[in-house]
């Protein structure tokens, strides 16, 4: 008889137990989710961090080595570093917004002259002559520690020149 009640009075505390053990189980499982999808959703996206992302950085130079209303290329990103007259800067694309060719900065005409097809665009990237339909691409830039860099891995398309496009030294 005793043999009889023994389990069946230990039977129900055992699955009760087993069933808290299983909420808990459950309760840190669905917690540890939370927290994963809150880290996932507070980290900036993958491509900000990539090596890539870091190797297509380029560190132009610093501020005062580009006088004002100057135009530098440069060779890997395929740019130009555009020092305005009022001492902003600009990252031009290299490329023609027409069929992409690279167009030359003409410094004799202060002028971006295309040799496939003869588009012409002004300092700040603008079309002064078609048959290109808009502005040379941005690249996005900013000034740390005093060193321009540009951010190779974007482009930036636009109709045209805006003041708000330009950077100062100050503001990075
Ligand atoms: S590719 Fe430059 S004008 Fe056609």
């Amino acid at each position: 008889m005793s043999k009889d009640a023994a389990p069946s009075s230990t039977g129900p505390v055992s699955r009760r137990r087993f069933f808290r053990y299983l909420w808990s189980v459950l309760g840190l499982a669905a917690l540890a989710e939370l927290v994963w999808l809150a880290v996932s959703f507070l980290r900036p996206p993958r491509a900000e961090l990539g090596d890539a992302q870091a190797a297509a950085v380029v560190a132009a130079g610093a501020v005062e080595s580009f006088a004002a209303g100057s135009v530098t290329a440069f060779q890997q990103g395929q740019f130009y570093l555009v020092r305005l007259e009022n001492g902003g800067f600009l990252a031009l694309s290299c490329r023609c917004t027409h069929l992409g060719c690279t167009v030359p900065w003409v410094e004799k005409e202060q002028k971006f002259i295309c040799p496939c097809h003869a588009s012409v665009f002004d300092i700040t990237g603008n079309v002064i002559a078609a048959p290109a339909p808009r502005a040379l691409d941005l690249l996005p830039l900013a000034v740390v520690n005093n060193v321009v860099r540009v951010n190779t891995a974007r482009r930036i398309k636009r109709s045209g020149f805006e003041a708000g496009q330009v950077t100062f030294a100050s503001e990075s």
